[in-house]
């Protein structure tokens, strides 16, 4: 009987929790949505690993398609030559259709949750030095 008096405060403790505590914030949320969509692909440390996609550290803001040693289709290499860069719209229509950005681009991933674009974001844009 003590026990589940005691589990009964501890429910009505948690329930009464600030508003927000028990989701995801936005870049939490998005970097659960990187390890298990964009990982296998993209290195997200600042040590700039390019694998089978480009590293993405920095990504918000950089030139398309300018990280060193990473052999891009010329597709994402002449946008960057003609000075595009990853504004958090363009991220966001990458992300939705690719090659509606770029077209010829092998990067596949899309999403049509424009909440999960938003959370990849804010996610990407956590990736840069403090
Ligand atoms: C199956 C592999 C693969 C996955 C998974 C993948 N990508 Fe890519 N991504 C690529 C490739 C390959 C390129 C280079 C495309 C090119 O050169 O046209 C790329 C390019 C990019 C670029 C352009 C970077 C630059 O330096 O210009 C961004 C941004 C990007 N991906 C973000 C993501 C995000 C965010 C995810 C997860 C939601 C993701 N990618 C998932 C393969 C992948």
């Amino acid at each position: 009987m003590r026990i589940s008096v005691i589990a009964l405060f501890a429910a009505a403790a948690m329930a009464a929790a600030p508003a927000g505590a028990g989701s995801l914030d936005q870049a939490q949320k998005g970097k659960l949505i990187f390890q298990t969509h964009c990982a296998l692909c993209h290195d997200d440390s600042e040590h700039m690993l390019n694998d089978n996609g480009p590293a993405l550290f920095g990504v918000v803001g950089r030139t398309v398609g300018s990280v060193q040693g990473y052999q891009y289709t010329a597709a994402l290499r002449d946008a960057g030559a003609h000075g595009d860069r990853w504004t958090e719209k363009r991220l966001d229509d990458l992300l939705r259709k690719p090659t509606g950005v770029y077209g010829g681009t092998t990067m596949p991933m899309n999403f049509s949750k424009v909440g999960d674009r938003k959370a990849i974001i804010a996610y990407l844009k956590t990736l840069k030095a403090e």
